[in-house]
C-alpha cells in the first residue's frame, strides 16, 4: 500500500481516500509506528500527513529520519512537509505569517504542478513555514506566507506541499497528488473495482475455508455488498437473514427479498416481526426509549433468525448444524477510528446488527473493513447488485420510528411511508440522489395546524423535509434543493397523503442540528 502516516490531523483518512481515488491502494498508519512496522507493511510510498502541532511545540509528533532512508517515495503535506524539510536538512521557521483558508500559490515548473495555471488557489492551514528547501530539492511553488510552498527531488522520488491537496478547496489538489503517485513515485493505478472484488472474494474464501456463515441484511448498501461478496466466495454455505421490524420504508423489504436475492442467488430468511415491535413501541414517544426498545428486540429477532438458519442448514445439507462466522459490513473509517485493531476480537463493539446473542459464538468476517463507502458501492456494482441497493442513502437502524416525532403506530407509519415515498421519487426524478447525502422525511405526529383543502377546514400534521449534504455524516449542511422540486414534493404530499396539510423544509446545518430529528 501507499502508507499515510497520520500526524494527528483530521485529514489522514481523507488523504487515503484521495490516493484510492487515484486507483492506488492506501492505508493509514499512526505516526507512532516504528520504522520496522512501516517496513513490515511493505509500502510502495509514504505520505506524511498534516497535523495540528507546530514542529516546534513540546511533544510535537516527531518524524524518525530513518523513515526517509527506506528508499521509498515520500510525499509531505503541511506538517508532514515541514517535518520532512527539517529531517532532510532544510529550514523551518516561525515566520509569523499565518495562512489559513483559501490562498493563491504561484508555481514555477517541476513535475508536481506540470500543466497547472501559473497561479491557482489552494487550501492552507499553517503558522510555521519552510524557509529553505533541503539540498537537492527544487522549490516549485510559493505563496505570500510560504516562501517554499512546494518542493520536489525527482531523483530521490520525494516531494511535498505546504497546502492541503486532499481537500476539495484545493481544486487542483487531486491532480497534484496523482502526479506525485504516478509521475514521481512511478506507481500504476491498479486499484479498480474488479480487482478489489476479486481480491476480497479470495480473502473471504481463505478465511472461511469449509465453514459456514450468517449475515444480517439491513437493506443498506454495506450489508448487501458484504453478503454478496461472501456469497460469491462460499455460495450456499452463507445464510442471509433479514428482520422486518415494521419500521422500514416503502418497498425496502421487497428490495431485499426480490432484487437482492435475484442478483446474488443468496439464501434468505425473512422474519416478519413488525407486530412485536409495534407492540413494544405503543405509546412511547421518548427518542432514547424508542431506540432502546428497538435495539433490545433486534437482538431477540436476530437470535430467532439464527436458530432458523441453523435448522435450515441442517435440513439443507444434513450436516450437524453450526454456523461459525458472522458477516459484518464494517467499513474502513470505523476501523481507523477504533484504532485499527486486528478485527476478530471484539464483536460487541460493532453495532451493525445491534448486538448479538450471548450464547452463540462467531468469528467475524468483515470483507469491507479496508474499504471506503464509494469503493463499497463500486464493488457492489461489480457484483451486479442493482443501483437501487448500491446507491441507497443511509437509513438508520431504528428506521421510521425515529422519524415520527411522537408515539409510533400503524397509521402514522403509513402516513410517513407515503410521504417519504413521494419525496424519494421526486428527488430521484430530479436527478438529486448523487448530490444529496440523505433526506430524512419526518412526521410531526404531535403537532397539528389548520389548513384548507377542497371546501373545508383541515387540522392535519406537518411533514418535514430534511435534505442534507455531507461527506461523512459527522457534519452536514442543508441541501439547496431546487424550488421546483420542493414545490412538486409539497403539492404531491399534501394532495396524496391523508392527514398531512403542510410541508416544511429544515434549513439547519449539523451542528447544531443532527441529521435525524430523534
Ligand atoms: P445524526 O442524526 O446523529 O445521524 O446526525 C448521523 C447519521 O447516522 C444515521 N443514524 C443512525 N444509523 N442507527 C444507524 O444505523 C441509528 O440508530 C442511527 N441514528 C442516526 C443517520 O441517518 C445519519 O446518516
Amino acid at each position: 500500500p501507499v502508507l499515510v502516516v497520520d500526524f494527528g490531523a483530521q485529514y489522514a483518512q481523507l488523504i487515503a481516500r484521495r490516493v484510492r481515488e487515484a486507483r492506488i491502494y492506501s492505508e493509514v498508519i499512526p505516526h507512532t509506528a516504528t520504522v520496522e512496522e512501516i517496513r513490515d507493511k511493505d509500502p510502495v510510498a509514504l505520505i506524511l500527513s498534516g497535523g495540528p502541532a507546530s514542529v516546534y511545540a513540546d511533544g510535537a509528533p516527531a518524524l524518525d529520519p530513518a523513515v526517509l532512508e527506506l528508499g521509498l517515495p515520500v510525499f509531505g503535506i503541511c506538517y508532514g512537509f515541514q517535518s520532512m524539510a527539517g529531517a532532510l536538512g532544510g529550514e523551518v521557521a516561525h515566520t509569523g505569517n499565518r495562512e489559513y483558508g483559501r490562498t493563491e500559490v504561484g508555481v514555477s515548473g517541476g513535475v508536481l504542478h506540470a500543466g497547472l495555471p501559473a497561479t491557482h488557489p489552494v487550501w492552507m492551514s499553517h503558522g510555521d513555514a519552510v524557509t529553505s528547501a533541503p539540498e537537492g530539492f527544487t522549490v516549485t511553488a510559493s505563496s505570500a506566507g510560504a516562501p517554499v510552498a512546494a518542493f520536489e527531488c525527482v531523483d530521490r522520488r520525494m516531494a511535498g506541499v505546504q497546502y492541503h491537496p486532499e481537500v476539495l478547496h484545493s481544486p487542483h489538489g487531486q491532480q497534484v497528488l496523482t502526479r506525485f503517485l504516478t509521475e514521481i513515485a512511478g506507481l500504476q493505478p491498479t486499484w479498480t473495482a474488479s480487482n478489489i472484488a476479486e481480491q476480497l472474494v479470495e480473502a473471504v474464501r481463505d478465511q472461511i475455508g469449509e465453514g459456514r456463515a450468517i449475515c444480517g441484511l439491513s437493506g443498506g448498501v454495506d450489508s448487501a455488498v458484504a453478503a454478496a461478496l461472501v456469497q460469491r466466495a462460499i455460495g450456499d454455505r452463507l445464510t442471509c437473514v433479514f428482520v422486518d421490524h415494521g419500521l422500514l420504508r416503502a418497498g425496502e423489504r421487497e428490495q431485499v427479498e426480490n432484487d437482492f436475492v435475484a442478483a446474488t442467488g443468496a439464501r434468505l430468511i425473512t422474519l416478519d416481526d413488525s407486530e412485536i415491535y409495534l407492540g413494544h413501541l405503543a405509546g412511547v414517544s421518548d427518542p432514547e426509549t424508542k431506540r432502546k426498545i428497538i435495539g433490545r428486540e433486534f437482538i431477540r429477532s436476530f437470535e430467532r433468525a439464527v436458530t432458523q438458519a441453523l435448522e435450515l442448514q441442517e435440513s439443507g445439507d444434513g450436516v450437524d448444524a453450526s454456523v461459525d462466522f458472522l458477516v459484518q459490513g464494517t467499513l474502513y473509517p470505523d476501523v481507523v477510528e477504533s484504532g485499527g485493531g486486528a478485527g476478530t476480537a471484539n464483536i460487541k463493539s460493532h453495532h451493525n446488527v445491534g448486538g448479538l446473542p450471548d450464547d452463540i459464538e462467531f468469528s467475524l468476517v468483515e470483507p469491507l473493513r479496508l474499504l471506503f463507502k464509494d469503493e463499497v458501492r463500486a464493488v457492489g456494482r461489480e457484483l451486479g447488485l442493482p443501483e437501487a441497493i448500491v446507491g441507497r442513502h443511509p437509513f438508520p437502524g431504528p428506521g421510521l420510528a425515529i422519524r415520527i416525532v411522537g408515539a409510533v403506530d400503524k397509521d402514522r407509519l403509513e402516513t410517513l411511508r407515503a410521504a417519504d415515498a413521494i419525496a424519494r421519487e421526486e428527488m430521484t426524478a430530479a436527478g438529486l440522489d448523487a448530490s444529496v447525502w440523505q433526506c430524512p422525511v419526518v412526521l410531526l405526529a404531535d403537532v397539528r395546524s389548520v389548513g384548507v383543502q377542497g371546501d373545508g377546514r383541515t387540522y392535519g400534521h406537518p411533514i418535514v423535509l430534511r435534505p442534507v449534504s455531507s461527506e461523512d455524516a459527522m457534519t452536514a449542511d442543508w441541501t439547496r434543493v431546487p424550488y421546483e422540486t420542493l414545490a412538486l414534493i409539497s403539492n404531491r404530499i399534501t394532495n396524496e397523503v391523508p392527514d398531512v396539510n403542510r410541508v416544511v423544509l429544515d434549513v439547519t446545518s449539523k451542528p447544531p442540528g443532527t441529521i435525524e430529528w430523534e
